[in-house]
């Protein structure tokens, strides 16, 4: 796996001794999408944003699905191990603190992050999710342990993409793995929702990554 593997935005930290945000945008966005998130999310935060490899009719993603709502489960696996290794290539070649990296996705982005988080525990210190669901669908995962580790996540009770009970059902997996989790529902449907933004905020700050 190299740096240039992933077309990606890096941005190096503005503020000394800070934290590094990996940004996974949604379906049909790209690595330019989520980073004014990001520098909401996490202010002086150095953010790496990379361009999800799969194509589904012109739109990028970062995993094939069958159709909406439902995903290609080997695929996630092995795109998720794929992202996990670049992940660790950025580390070294910008020189970041492995133990303070904290990933933050909107929908199919968030739903990576929900991946990695529970297929490669030890990675990440952190994640913000929006519109994140349960990812390995119909799979338990491994009883890894999280109980390194910060989730915030982001819901809305009227999603008709990431349903609430998907939702719930990744809060169950990350809490019975030890997560610190904080969940946030709003009454909207597949969207950032300003509220949720600024309790996420407020998390991230308070997390002390
Ligand atoms: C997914 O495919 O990850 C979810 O259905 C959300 C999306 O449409 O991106």
């Amino acid at each position: 796996m190299a740096l240039g593997d992933y077309e990606h935005v890096w941005e190096p930290a503005t503020e000394a001794d800070a934290p590094t945000l990996l940004l996974l945008h949604g379906t049909g966005a790209d690595e330019h999408d989520l980073l004014p998130l990001g520098r909401a999310l996490a202010p002086g935060a150095a953010l790496l944003s990379p361009r999800g490899t799969v194509d589904e009719n012109g739109m990028n993603r970062w995993f094939r699905r069958l159709r909406e709502g439902v995903f290609d489960v080997e695929d996630l696996v092995e795109r998720t191990g794929e992202l996990a290794a670049w992940t660790g290539e950025a580390v070294r070649a910008y020189g970041l603190d492995p133990e303070r990296i904290v990933v933050s996705g909107f929908s199919n982005g968030a739903n990576t992050g929900a991946a990695l988080l529970l297929l490669h525990p030890g990675l990440l210190a952190g994640a913000a999710l929006f519109a994140a669901g349960a990812p390995l669908q119909g799979r338990e995962p491994a009883a890894v342990d999280l109980s390194a580790t910060s989730v915030f996540l982001g819901s809305g009770v009227a999603d008709p993409i990431t349903t609430i009970d998907q939702a719930r059902l990744l809060g169950r997996q990350l809490r019975e793995r030890g997560a610190r989790l904080s969940e946030h529902e709003h009454p909207g449907g597949h969207q950032l929702a300003p509220d949720v933004l600024a309790e996420a905020r407020s998390w991230f700050s308070a997390s002390g990554f």
